[in-house]
């Protein structure tokens, strides 16, 4: 039934001299007036070429070449017309929209009641006038091509292309967008639904609108961030005398000049320096010092401080004292903050240094504190210290690992016996080991400056002295003193001889 009634509906509104009227009996039906430029093709009346059917006459498609005087028209119903031998929009002031095929009027244009303003505007008419000016719906501003697109940050659909795209800001989320190109940068979160910068760039309040950070590759200093320039080498560097600071952003130089016109950025406020005299200072001039490597100014240690920030990265703003303290992975040494085995630290400059007296040195390939070489790591308590072992490289008699009867060689200043003249290094064992006659333990000590206790070397037993006052190193049975050790070699020789005697016998017998 309805498909009946829409099927009336079409016969009756197909007529003579309209697109699409039959014309298999008589094909002047569709030429009578040839302002219309139709003509009968396989009994139906279709337009000319590339024409297309608008109203009441075929017109030339937007862009296509027309002439002025003679032929088919552009669509004056879409707004086109024939300019510099094309269809186009009437001038400057309109724009053509792909979506809908119409030109429609820019931002700010004068506008009459009929004339369509551009996407996101409407014509605002004064109740007087017959004239309007086209402008933007909502509050935001137009941009420099005189669109009403959203900015950074405000809310928009996914569906529409109505982020700013002269700032970069765009939806690509809609693949028939035609606002979109490759140059586009912003991009409609479409989890957000908010004008966002793509992960190339980031949004750049001074520009207001997609930048590329330092180090990006670049054509041309328009895509860099402001501050920021297209090198030679096409990446986005400082410009000019502007060096990298504390944040790694483009700053003026420490005690380099300020706040003069023709000086363009600031001074390095992540590194806690201000514009004072015409100069970058540290913020607490009084108290602070400026480090070179950190390119940043601090609260030494033990001065007043206010937060974190203001100390040294090693040091934290003690909340008791208001001072800046080491924090808890670090050893107070020189009054400085140095660095614990594992932890993290830097091979150059004051700040990140391994501790010296924990014998740790800063892995080039780990960048952690590491043990120095021939050192070895050993738990203690909370931490590890670095001991050395036999001929490394000592200061102190502590650097050297006691607990293998090790202690610094003052004059060599090698990692060498506890007792010299007692005893002797043992390969083996990584250990030094007593001679005979050379004093050992019977039991544990618990100091710190000594071994906690002396062994012997192989084949021996420590037993005390005659006088019961000591102990010493001695052979155990059956085993032959040479040189002050006791040699395995001799009771095998005896042991041998026994056997050879013993067959000899077997043999006489
Ligand atoms: C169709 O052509 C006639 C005659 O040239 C013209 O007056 C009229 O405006 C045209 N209509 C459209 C929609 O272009
Ligand atoms: C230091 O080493 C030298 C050379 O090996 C040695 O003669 C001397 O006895 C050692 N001194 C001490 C105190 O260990
Ligand atoms: C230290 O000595 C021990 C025992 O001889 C050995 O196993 C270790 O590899 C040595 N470490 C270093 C770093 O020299």
């Amino acid at each position: 039934m309805n498909k009946l009634v829409f099927l009336l509906l079409l016969s009756v509104s197909i007529i003579n001299g309209q697109e699409g009227a039959d014309c298999s009996d008589d094909s002047s039906i569709c030429d009578f007036d040839p302002s219309t430029f139709l003509k009968c093709v396989e009994g139906k009346c279709k337009c000319e070429d590339d024409l297309v059917w608008t109203t009441d006459n075929c017109t030339i498609p937007f862009g296509k070449p027309c002439e002025q005087e003679t032929g088919p028209r552009c669509n004056s119903e879409s707004f086109h017309t024939c300019a510099d031998g094309q269809c186009a929009c009437k001038d400057e002031e309109w724009k053509y929209d792909s979506k809908s095929d119409k030109c429609s009027l820019k931002e700010g244009a004068i506008c009459e009641e009929d004339e369509p303003c551009y996407s996101n505007s409407k014509c605002e008419m004064e109740d007087s006038e017959e004239e309007g000016v086209c402008r933007c719906l909502g509050n935001f501003p137009p941009n420099k091509n005189r669109e009403c697109l959203y900015d950074h940050g405000a809310q928009c659909d996914p569906g529409n292309n109505l982020c700013n795209s002269e700032n970069r800001l765009i939806s690509q989320c809609d693949p028939g967008n035609n606002l979109c190109n490759s140059e586009n940068r912003l991009i409609c979160n479409s989890a957000t639904l908010r004008c966002e910068c793509n992960a190339e760039t980031k949004y750049d309040e001074v520009a207001k609108e997609c930048r590329k950070p330092l180090d990006a590759e670049c054509k041309d200093d328009v895509e860099c961030s402001t501050l920021t320039v297209c090198s030679t080498d096409g990446k986005c560097d400082c410009a000019g005398t502007l060096v990298r600071g504390a944040a790694g952003n483009c700053v003026i130089e420490y005690e380099k000049q300020c706040g003069l016109d023709e000086h363009i950025g600031a001074c390095d406020q992540e590194g806690n320096q201000i514009c004072k005299g015409n100069k970058c200072v540290c913020i607490q001039d009084e108290t602070m010092t400026y480090d070179q490597y950190l390119k940043s100014c601090y609260v030494p240690k033990g001065k007043r401080c206010y937060s974190n920030t203001n100390c040294h990265p090693d040091f934290t703003c003690d909340t008791k004292t208001n001072t800046c303290e080491c924090g808890k992975d670090f050893i107070d040494e020189d009054d400085e903050c140095k660095i614990t085995f594992g932890k993290a630290c830097r091979e150059e400059g004051k700040i990140g240094q391994c501790s010296f007296s924990h014998n740790l040195v800063c892995g080039s390939t780990s960048n952690k504190c590491e043990c120095k070489e021939k050192y070895v790591g050993i738990q203690r308590d909370s931490f590890t210290v670095c001991l050395g072992n036999y001929s490394a490289s000592c200061t102190v008699p502590l650097n050297c690992n006691l607990d293998r009867s090790l202690t610094c060689n003052l004059s060599t200043k090698k990692c060498g016996c506890f007792y010299p003249n007692d005893q002797e290094y043992v390969e083996e064992e990584g250990a030094c080991k007593s001679l005979v006659e050379g004093y050992c333990d019977l039991v544990e000590s618990d100091s710190e400056t000594k071994p906690r206790f002396i062994s012997c070397g192989a084949n021996m037993e420590c037993v005390k002295t005659a006088t019961g006052n000591s102990n010493e190193c001695r052979c155990r049975q059956g085993f032959l003193e040479l040189g002050r050790t006791c040699n395995t070699g001799n009771s095998n020789i005896a042991g041998l001889a026994f056997l050879l005697i013993s067959g000899i016998l077997v043999l006489i017998r």
